[in-house]
């Protein structure tokens, strides 16, 4: 979602404020703009589209530099993706740019106009610039005027903000989204969205806590809480590589990271198994004897997550399990006390509804576990427990090493669990370490479909629907399949439980309909298979995910099948997500559609 940097260092800002939108450029962005100040002169330049038309359009206008400046990515929520919309705005002497949504803006802004403002925009961000501005106006204390200002606010929001005249002072806000401080490697100070954001220019980094403001100048800075008192925050030391940001030898961020899956996974599995004696270790907070029921809930992709592990969990641990989607979630009443474990998953850990939704079940008693790639994240500092995935940093909008690592974890915890309650003997956990630990060979295998994916790649590129199916643990793997090639094909593409494909959709089916059928050779293999008959006798367009073996088979019905390794039940879901992954991904190269970047997307989705 929108991306924010500020500088003041009293040199030359601009190429900073290019090199750190640049980094923030993975999180989604439709439009973006800088502005710098310099002997009393405010410089703006903003453009819609992608940061090389800003890149042009300050050379072609010609840079003025300053030495203090602040820069934004803009993901339109209020108001088109134009350039009169884009970020920063300037209201009198406030110069300002906004990540998040202002839900009383409208009667902010109906106040405003009554008293005679001209807005100029359709953003949410122009109102606070006014607001401000008019308190400026009575107050000339500009610390106490900023914070009575933003605290007229509703909703979420990260703001940078500059005042004319003011060229030694950057201020930042934030209640809802992520904000950070970074402190020069040498003289100034920044602020921005991220950590990586600032990874040019420094290692030294405070995360900013609800309801802060922070008011920095080259040599120093103070932070301010909720309530307006002088705080301190902790410094973190952040090792965080820009270099990471780069896609090696691969044409697409996307490939580079659903082909580091085997180590990812690697990484993230050797944090929770002893690959010795095949034990799974957890939290040691973590005792499943203290609860009655288990209710996770994410979004997008790690809400399909979640549905995977739904399976896993209750047949380990023997215990009911709840799922949803966080916004359906937080706006629900649904009956939760001390005896609920509830597990948020998330890459960014920044995701707004799976955060609501974290504190709502931390506000009713619940204990909160949060499965995030993202350790400085603001779940990972609000769960009560955390047990961390380590993808590295996720640059394609569409997850996919995540999802993986996330599926790892929830792997070790149903096995964690299922001993601790007493489930799952130990030669039951052990023979399902042993699993776990031939993943990244068996992941790494999979990717020996990627030619017959590729055929089938072009066929679906000329298609407009593509229904994915499956059964059990295949069913969210077949969700994931239709997720991912809408997400970056834009074709449109469902994922159905094959079972339920008779009470409804198969009216759609003929042989304009593709069908991917996830089938393992599980314990419903033979019911699956019922389903392929029944859709081949409709005359659908089959082809069959599923081992060497049934592929055989499959392929003498006269059906299309691609062959993946033999895995165990419990694994399935991990390798059958490889070849739908790579699916969305040949179709999207063949159609020539931003891989990395789809359209309408944000990475780190913190509005609700
Ligand atoms: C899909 C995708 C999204 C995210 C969702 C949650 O490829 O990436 O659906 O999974 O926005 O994001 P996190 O995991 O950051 O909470």
């Amino acid at each position: 979602m929108c991306g924010i940097i500020g500088i003041v260092t009293g040199h030359p800002v601009v190429t900073g404020l290019i090199s750190s939108l640049k980094l923030l450029e993975y999180r989604g962005y439709d439009s973006a703009g800088i502005a710098t100040m310099q002997d009393g002169q405010v410089w703006r330049e903003r453009a819609a589209g992608k940061l090389a038309n800003l890149e042009k359009k300050i050379k072609d206008d010609g840079v003025s530099e300053g030495g203090i400046g602040i820069g934004h990515t803009r993901w339109a929520t209020h108001g088109a993706p134009t350039e009169g919309n884009a970020h920063p705005h300037i209201v009198d002497n406030v110069i300002i740019v906004h990540n998040g949504i202002i839900e009383n803006y409208a009667e902010l802004r109906d106040e405003l106009i009554k008293n005679g403002a001209n807005i100029q925009s359709q953003t949410d961000t122009e109102v606070i610039g006014h607001l401000i501005s008019n308190q400026l106006k009575i107050d000339s204390n500009i610390e106490t005027a900023v914070q009575t200002a933003v605290g007229r606010l509703t909703g979420a929001f990260a703001l940078a903000i500059m005042i004319k005249g003011e060229e030694n002072l950057l201020i930042g806000a934030r209640k809802g989204c992520p904000l950070v401080v970074g402190i020069g490697d040498v003289e100034g100070h920044y602020i921005g969205s991220d950590a990586l954001a600032l990874s040019p220019f420094s290692r030294q980094i405070i995360y900013l806590e609800e309801g802060d403001f922070v008011f920095a100048t080259r040599q120093n800075f103070r932070v301010f809480d909720q309530a307006g008192t002088l705080v301190t925050r902790d410094v973190n030391h952040v090792e965080v590589q820009s270099a990471t940001m780069d896609k090696g030898n691969h044409k697409h961020f996307m490939a580079k990271e659903f082909f580091e899956q085997p180590d990812v996974v690697q990484k993230t599995l050797s944090h929770y198994l002893d690959m010795k004696s095949n034990q799974v270790t957890l939290d040691s907070k973590l005792d499943i004897s203290k609860f009655e029921r288990i209710v996770m809930v994410s979004c997008g992709t790690a809400y399909l997550a979640a549905c995977v592990a739904k399976y896993w969990l209750e047949e380990n641990v023997n215990m009911s399990v709840e799922v949803d989607v966080a916004s359906e979630f937080r706006y629900r009443k649904p009956a939760l006390n001390e005896k609920c474990l509830f597990v948020v998953i998330s890459q960014s850990g920044e995701t707004a509804d799976s955060l609501a939704a974290l504190r709502m079940a931390k506000n009713k008693g619940c204990t909160t576990l949060a499965i995030v790639n993202v350790p400085t994240s603001t779940m990972a500092r609000e769960a009560d427990i955390i047990l961390p995935t380590f993808a590295g940093i996720e640059v394609c909008v569409a997850s996919t090493k995540a999802f993986m690592c996330q599926i790892s974890v929830l792997a070790a915890l149903s096995i964690g669990l299922g001993v601790q309650i007493g489930r799952l003997s130990h030669a039951d956990a052990t023979s399902m370490a042993k699993q776990l630990a031939q993943l990244p060979r068996l992941i790494n295998d999979c990717f020996a479909v990627e030619k017959d994916i590729v055929k089938l790649a072009h066929e679906i590129a000329n298609v407009e629907h593509v229904l994915f199916l499956g059964r059990n643990t295949s069913y969210p793997i077949a969700m994931e399949g239709a997720l991912k090639l809408k997400e970056i094909t834009y074709i449109h593409a469902e994922g159905y439980a094959a079972g339920e494909l008779k009470h409804g959709p198969i009216a759609l089916v003929d042989e304009n309909m593709p069908l991917i059928i996830i089938a393992p050779d599980n314990e419903v293999y033979e019911k699956t298979r019922s389903n392929i008959e029944e859709i081949a006798a409709r005359g659908g367009d089959i082809t069959v995910l599923t081992t060497q073996k049934r592929a055989k088979e499959i392929q003498k019905l006269g059906l299309k099948a691609i062959a993946l390794p033999d895995c165990s039940s419990f694994l399935a879901p991990f390798i059958y997500t490889v070849p739908v992954q790579l699916l969305a991904y040949h179709t999207a190269v063949h159609m020539g559609t931003d891989v990395d970047q789809p359209r309408n997307l944000a990475k780190s989705v913190t509005v609700e």
